[in-house]
């Protein structure tokens, strides 16, 4: 069914409308294990992405996927879970952490059995390498937990779970740019969207959506996050008055290449590589004395950081670390890290077999997103209730935080997070629709709010140019809400960003067509990602306590006491953040296992 144009601005848009029993937005590994999923469960599923599926960021993920399989000696899903925690510095819900590291090992079969190709041992079972935090007997021995194809692991995955969706004939909408949400007295009944190709308007009506757009690396100048990775999920429910979760808490990678930027995956340091600093040391035994180079990114981050400050970083301007790989031999290279001798080659000049490369923290992850419960259903505080639960709407992947990665993840939990919650979404939407339910007819101002902000872009006649206003932000973020920061900082940050958010009254477009219109696409990008900037720059302020990646060297402790609770935001037009707060989730899903309690951290 097609509705008529409407006109607005004088300009007419032609909007196409659907029917699906679920839409999923972002094509991407959480995105495409629930579309693949929701399919086979009979359920007419529709895929919305900004991008062809198989270029999205998950094709970047490296080093691997954790799971308990013990294939490379003892494992137990168990220490697994007490890793996460520790590692989430106590901010991690321990029902939806329980559920996580127990479903990784089906999870994980399975995708072995739908094709993915892992590295194997000499016996043929998956190759399973050492990764930061991960110990086996609750910090005791080091495990082989993460479950890698070579260092492409991500490229492995993304690439199956896209042909299985094809297989079970899951609708793709490819290059459709999600402009916004339908909501109807607090519910979800859909999205809007953009066809990049022909500048038709899509109004998709579904019984469930499902948000998997995503992290906001983007807010950062340096970051190891692809260009696309601008939030817009978290920008939709935003605008939908709905809250995020924990988004003062970004990880910053201690291995991005110096200057560049890319990933260079912590996989290396699982295979034995190390850093040192300007002298030759290698510092990490001096930060921590068990853990060394394999310790929680959000401690290595910080020890390289004041090597860099005390004056003992490398290169003439003493700016960076170095990592070594050399000394791995050139067989174990090409067979465990070829990808990364290739992005090093391109990227930092730099031959591995024979010289460190330089690298420096860089933003990687967003721990913080669109709150969920463990089924994946968005939640948000409502009458007296902190798990109230937002009907139709779920959220999976970076765009959601569920939380089980609390203020740190660990490396490996992300591909892991993708397709275990991936999975979840599409078991508890079966139990939530009927495959070809009836649904009620649209409100009749449906798709209003998403098509008045685009043509208000679209006209948009200012003096700031998108990318003027997109460098700004991107160094204030990386100025004042790095790996250390401090109330004063922040507060500059602060006011800084609400001057760049007036400015987008100002924006200047060149390009007025909707068709390949990169001009308007990058300025809606970057509306989403300065909402997301100063929300976060906001929840760091108000967090004044120092936890996982959030280091406030004014507020150097963990503070229990105040702070061992989810920061809620809502933001509004005017620019304005606004607090709220739920419980961690300290009690375990099951009795399998008993609640970790809050300690100190020491690797
Ligand atoms: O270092 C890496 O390979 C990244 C993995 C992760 O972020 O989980």
């Amino acid at each position: 069914m097609n509705a008529p144009a409407p006109a607005i601005n004088g300009f007419a848009y032609k909007i196409v409308d659907h029917t699906y029993d679920v839409v999923v937005v972002g094509g991407g590994g959480a995105g495409l294990r629930a579309t693949f999923g929701l399919a086979d469960k009979g359920l007419r599923t529709a895929c919305i992405s900004k991008i062809y599926p198989t270029r999205s960021h998950t094709v970047a993920a490296q080093g691997g996927m954790s799971a308990a399989l013990g294939n490379m000696g003892e494992d137990d899903w168990r220490w697994h879970m007490y890793d996460t925690v520790k590692g989430s510095d106590w901010l991690g819900d321990q029902d939806a952490i329980e559920y996580m590291v127990r479903e990784a090992i089906p999870a994980v079969l399975e995708l072995e059995h739908y094709g993915v190709p892992f590295s194997r041992t000499p016996d043929g079972r998956i190759y399973q390498r050492p990764f930061g935090g991960m110990t086996t007997r609750f910090g005791e021995g080091i495990a082989h937990r993460t479950c890698a194809a070579a260092d492409r692991t991500g490229h492995a995955i993304l690439h199956t779970l896209y042909q299985q969706s094809l297989k079970r004939r899951a609708e793709f909408f490819v290059e459709h740019f999600a402009l916004d949400l339908i909501m109807e007295e607090g519910a979800c009944r859909g999205v809007v969207t953009w066809n990049l190709d022909d500048g038709t308007i899509h109004r998709f009506r579904a019984g469930l959506t499902v948000l998997a757009t995503g992290g906001y690396g983007r807010v950062f100048f340096s970051a190891t996050a692809a260009h696309t990775c601008t939030g817009d999920g978290n920008a939709m429910a935003l605008r939908a008055g709905l809250p995020l979760q924990d988004m003062e808490f970004i990880q910053f990678h201690p291995t991005g290449i110096y200057g560049a930027g890319c990933l260079i995956t912590e996989g290396s340091r699982g295979e034995g590589g190390y850093l040192t600093n300007g002298e030759g040391e290698r510092f990490m035994e001096r930060y921590a004395p068990s853990a060394k180079d394999l310790a929680g990114r959000d401690v290595v981050s910080r020890a390289m950081t004041i090597e860099i400050r005390e004056g003992r970083g490398a290169g003439p301007n003493k700016d960076h670390i170095l990592l070594h790989l050399e000394h791995l031999g050139e067989e174990l290279l090409d067979l465990r890290l070829p990808g990364i001798t290739e992005t090093a080659r391109i990227f930092a000049g730099v031959d591995i077999t024979r010289e460190p490369i330089p690298v420096l923290p860089t933003c990687h992850y967003n721990m913080g997103g669109v709150p969920t419960n463990y089924r994946t259903e968005v939640v948000a505080p409502r009458g007296g209730d902190p798990d109230a639960v937002v009907p139709g709407l779920m959220a999976v992947g970076e765009a959601a935080c569920v939380s089980v990665h609390g203020a740190n993840r660990l490396g490996s939990n992300s591909l892991l997070d993708l397709i275990v919650f991936g999975r979840a979404a599409a078991i508890r939407a079966s139990e939530l629709v009927r495959p070809g339910e009836s649904q009620r007819p649209l409100p009749k101002d449906a798709g209003d709010f998403a098509l008045t902000r685009l043509d208000r872009f679209r006209h948009a006649k200012g003096g700031t140019p998108t990318a003027a206003l997109r460098g700004e932000m991107q160094k204030i973020m990386q100025n004042h809400c790095a790996v250390f920061r401090t109330g004063d900082s922040l507060k500059v940050g602060l006011d800084l960003l609400g001057e760049s958010w007036a400015k987008r009254a100002d924006i200047r477009i060149a390009d007025r067509s909707l068709i390949w219109n990169s001009d308007l696409v990058e300025t809606l990008e970057l509306d989403n990602l300065l909402m997301q900037a100063v929300v976060s720059m906001a929840s760091a302020a108000n967090r004044t306590e120092s936890r996982g990646a959030h280091a406030r060297e004014d507020h150097p402790e963990r503070d229990d006491q105040h702070w061992l609770k989810h920061t809620i935001s809502w933001m509004g037009e005017d620019g304005r953040v606004r607090f709220d707060y739920r419980p961690v989730h300290l009690q375990p899903l099951s009795n399998d296992v008993q609640s970790f309690p809050p300690k100190k951290r020491v690797y």
